[in-house]
């Protein structure tokens, strides 16, 4: 099969220019420059031509940080691979890269085995695994290096949830010094789960039950303190550290020193931190609980500052921390104890067009809009060039995205399997037109065309974003 993309502007990480894409199976084989004699004879022979006359042309995006089918605070996330992996398409995302969870007592490989039954066939677009480590010890220490040569290269470890993640920072200490050896990138959820702990006892002892005091009980500052504490062991560890969901100016603050200082330090952060806040939070009655995640949202003074560390590239990825549990039946375990509310927020479908939003608004350029959603996850999880580009040889990942067009967020038209949107009734400008995940369309003038099962896994080299 022969596509041709023509009239587009195609925008990449480098920059905009006004090319024809040709594709032949699953790869991008040429771009030229439209008009030319050679855009004539690749439209001759073409088995489909797409119109992208004023519309963007993007790699698809690279979701980093997603949570399907996740056992989660008495219940799963609500995603399955095959229903997530749709509402990605639908979202312009063409590859996302979940969490395989070892189970304490069990192996890393059992964790990635568990994931890899859940994902093999269900999937609409590509995906891979990080591997959560939940139990530090010598053997799961030996494994990863296993697990590095089978293409996961990425390992998260849990300042937080105490007796559920968390690992001691002598845990963490060992991990990271294994990953120095085996090139893998240690991410870090930082929080001071321990101290939040304690003060989250004493709200409950106070009555203080409702979903706002999820986010009350953990201060940012209990953020700021565990990231610099992290990058201090990756530090001594020489080994490279990814903090994952960044959402504070105090946490911002610690990776942006590191940076600073030439550490390789590296930081994402998602949708819901740029642009929901602690007043969603506390929303009357129990609507709170739609927003409640962790890290907590915070005052939204913090937006700020998570703008400019995209700009200045202390942020250098935006991924959704997708963990979607629905209103009706899973947040409501948490009614009259805030604690039980399973944590975790849908957010995969609306992440380009939200982050599109800042392009709109004069926050990021168009070309970073590309590189934080696409080409830097992309090359931080080792998968550049093959995702996150469009040029010769990339897997024909690619999205024509109408920036003119505007449209309504709601719960009645996403296709997420959660029964609620956080951004209800938002009105946004620029939609995604079409998708085609390595050459096959799968998303056609508003219709899904795809199947579960095309995606495929994708095992990743080492992270490639080193300084
Ligand atoms: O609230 C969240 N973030 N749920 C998913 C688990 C995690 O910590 O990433
Ligand atoms: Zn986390
Ligand atoms: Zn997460």
């Amino acid at each position: 099969m022969r596509i041709l993309i023509k009239n587009g502007t195609v925008i990449t990480a480098e920059g905009a220019a006004s090319l024809d894409v040709l594709i032949e199976g699953e790869r991008v084989v040429a771009l030229s420059t439209g008009g030319s004699d050679v855009a004539g004879s690749w439209q001759a022979g073409a088995d489909l031509v797409l119109d992208a006359d004023l519309k963007y042309v993007i790699p698809g995006g690279v979701d980093a940080h997603t949570h399907m089918e996740m056992p989660f605070g008495g219940t799963t996330s609500a995603d399955t691979f095959e229903t997530g992996t749709r509402a990605a398409a639908w979202g312009g995302t063409t590859m996302i890269i979940d969490f395989a969870i070892q189970t304490k007592g069990q192996s890393l490989s059992a964790g990635l085995d568990a994931w890899q039954a859940k994902a093999d066939g269900a999937c609409a677009v590509d995906y891979s695994f990080h591997a959560i480590i939940s139990d530090v010890n010598e053997s799961s220490l030996k494994e990863m290096n296993v697990l590095v040569q089978q293409g996961v290269t990425s390992f998260k470890l849990f300042m937080a949830y105490p007796g559920v993640f968390y690992a001691t920072d002598r845990e963490i200490f060992q991990a990271m010094d294994r990953a120095a050896d085996n090139g893998a990138l240690i991410m870090m959820h930082a929080e001071n789960g321990i101290a939040i702990d304690a003060i989250v006892a004493s709200a409950l002892a106070k009555g203080q039950t409702d979903p706002i005091f999820h986010g009350l009980t953990r201060p940012a500052e209990m953020e700021g303190e565990a990231v610099h504490r992290a990058i201090t062991l990756a530090q001594v560890a020489r080994a490279p550290v990814y903090i994952v969901h960044v959402s504070s100016s105090p946490a911002l603050a610690a990776v942006v020193q590191a940076r600073d200082l030439g550490q390789n330090v590296f930081a994402e952060t998602c949708p819901q931190y740029l642009f929901l806040s602690e007043e969603d939070m506390a929303r009357p009655g129990f609507e709170g609980a739609k927003f409640v995640c962790t890290p907590p949202l915070r005052p939204r003074h913090h937006q700020a500052a998570l703008w400019q560390g995209l700009r200045t590239d202390d942020l250098s990825v935006v991924a959704t921390d997708h963990c979607p549990f629905r209103y009706a039946d899973q947040k409501e375990l948490g009614v009259g104890d805030f604690t039980k509310i399973p944590n975790g927020l849908p957010s995969l479908e609306n992440r380009m067009d939200l982050i599109y939003q800042g392009v709109v608004a004069g926050e990021i350029s168009l070309s970073r809009w590309v590189e934080v959603t696409s080409t830097n996850p992309a090359k931080m999880f080792g998968l550049y060039p093959k995702k996150g580009s469009i040029a010769p040889g990339s897997d024909a990942d690619i999205v024509i995205y109408d920036p003119l067009v505007g449209q309504t967020i709601s719960a009645s038209t996403h296709h997420m399997a959660v029964d609620y949107s956080c951004y209800e009734g938002k009105t946004i400008t620029g939609r995604v037109d079409a998708v085609l995940s390595r050459g096959r369309q799968v998303i056609t003038a508003g219709s899904y065309t795809g199947d579960a099962g095309h995606g495929r896994f994708v095992p990743r080299q080492l992270c490639q974003h080193l300084r």
